[in-house]
């Protein structure tokens, strides 16, 4: 018998599922990731060519996830037929390697947003020491990889308890006002500091020849990862939407508020470490470490830096108890087991490959395998698949709206997208 699965249950309204949607979307990739890459990228060419590729790419591709969850009802392991069904496994298995990581990155957000809570002073001289702690410098990482972590998961799985309207949408409708304000405030901040305006005009300078195909690839790559797109979440989460909502408006308001966090988050941490003179690049340590020189050198930065951390600790909850939910949703309606037990299983598997990935310090091979290769190829199959193989006149039903516009999604998804990620691909091999 099956028990009363997420895949029962649908979304209260439309504003529900764009806040859920975009709380997936909005994580620790659009307020460490982006402003790094978008360094690294020289600045204004690089969010110049971000911005069109989710204006076109990123929004076509989220669409045709969106459409075929709705258009099958199933979740992304069931929205494939026969002989295709590999594609829905392989998009699970990379959402549950992203969950392994996640979880632990989520478990160090929570260290530090304790640390600034107990003792800021403490943090601001030794940030450093904490981190290398945590990620197994210097012993096993007991605080790091099991109790942080155990403590985050605990949190992720109470509020996928409550399945989708009491846990998933009440969590998105309190962390994303909250997150707009705590942008907000700490933009201001940011802006508001001594030199930051060097960082501005950085951000604002649009020079090509600091972009470089390095830079092409990982805006390509990063606008995936921002969207949640390439893994079983969008898929699922379309399932439960509403035949009457509108898909493209959806798929449109939760790029754009994706996007513009990313850019807040460029508008905070650039300019305030251009006014301290540091740098951004670096490691996944930046969020942790070098950051904190922001933090000393600013006038209440104890209380910024708890926020700051507050806000890391939001973005990552919505998108990790998305990525949760959407592997639950899969296992549960698949083989008809309880919520409560897949939840121990998934979140007991993550937590085990977690402690080896962060204890074993290999580098991030984690999250090469998953953004640079897993989604990527799971983008490319869903758009395939969607684009060549899926009934027309059935997404056609799901995509109300002109047949020009029709048209030239399907174009996207056929031939732009596909290539484009192709490319990604090749060029990544000499990386
Ligand atoms: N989009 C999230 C981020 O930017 C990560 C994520 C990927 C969440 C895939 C869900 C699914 O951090």
């Amino acid at each position: 018998m099956f028990v009363k699965t997420y895949m029962k249950q649908q979304w209260s309204s439309s504003i529900n599922f764009i806040l859920a949607a975009a709380g997936s979307a909005i994580g620790l990739g659009n307020i460490w990731k982006f402003p790094k890459y978008a360094f690294e990228g020289g600045g204004g060419a690089y969010i110049l060519v971000y911005l069109i590729i989710v204006a076109i790419l990123g929004t076509a591709v989220l669409l045709a996830e969106f459409a075929l969850g709705r258009a099958t009802g199933e979740n992304m392991l069931m929205a494939f037929p026969r002989g295709r069904g590999w594609i829905g496994y392989l998009g699970v298995a990379t959402a549950f390697l992203v969950l392994c990581y996640y979880f632990q990155a989520g478990g160090r957000v929570l260290r530090y947003l304790w640390g600034y809570l107990s003792d800021a002073g403490g943090m601001f001289l030794g940030s450093e020491q904490v981190y290398l702690k945590m990620t197994g410098f210097q012993g096993f990482p007991f605080e790091g990889a099991v109790l942080f972590p155990l403590i985050y998961i605990l949190l992720n799985a109470w509020i996928v308890q409550g399945g989708v309207q009491r846990g998933i949408e009440r969590l998105s409708r309190i962390a994303m006002p909250v997150m707009i304000v705590l942008l907000v405030v700490l933009m201001v901040r940011a802006l508001s500091m001594d030199g930051a305006s060097r960082g501005v005009s950085f951000l604002l300078h649009i020079d090509f020849s600091t972009l470089g195909f390095d830079g092409l690839i990982s805006a390509l790559g990063q606008a995936f990862f921002s969207l949640s797109i390439g893994m079983s979440v969008m898929v699922t989460y379309g399932s439960m939407l509403g035949r009457k909502e509108p898909l493209f408006k959806n798929a449109v308001w939760v790029c754009a508020l994706d996007t513009l966090t990313a850019l807040m988050a460029g508008f905070i941490l650039i300019p305030a470490v251009f006014a301290v003179g540091s740098s951004p690049s670096g490691g996944d340590s930046f969020a942790f470490v070098e950051i904190t020189a922001v933090f000393v050198g600013m006038r209440g930065g104890a209380f910024f830096a708890l926020l700051f951390y507050a806000l890391l600790f939001f973005a990552a909850i919505v998108s990790s108890v998305s990525i949760l939910a959407g592997v639950l949703c899969c296992i549960e309606d698949r083989w008809g087991i309880s919520r409560g037990r897949a939840t121990v299983w998934v979140c007991a598997l993550a937590l085990a490959l977690g402690v080896v990935y962060t204890a074993a310090s290999w580098g991030g091979w984690l999250e090469i395998i998953t953004d640079r290769w897993l989604m990527p190829i799971v983008a490319l199959l869903t758009c395939l698949y969607v684009g060549w193989e899926f009934d027309q006149k059935r997404l056609r039903l799901e995509l109300s709206g002109s047949a020009k516009g029709f048209k030239l999604w399907g174009f996207l998804i056929r031939f732009v997208a596909p290539l484009a990620i192709v490319a990604i691909l090749i060029l990544s091999l000499w990386q």
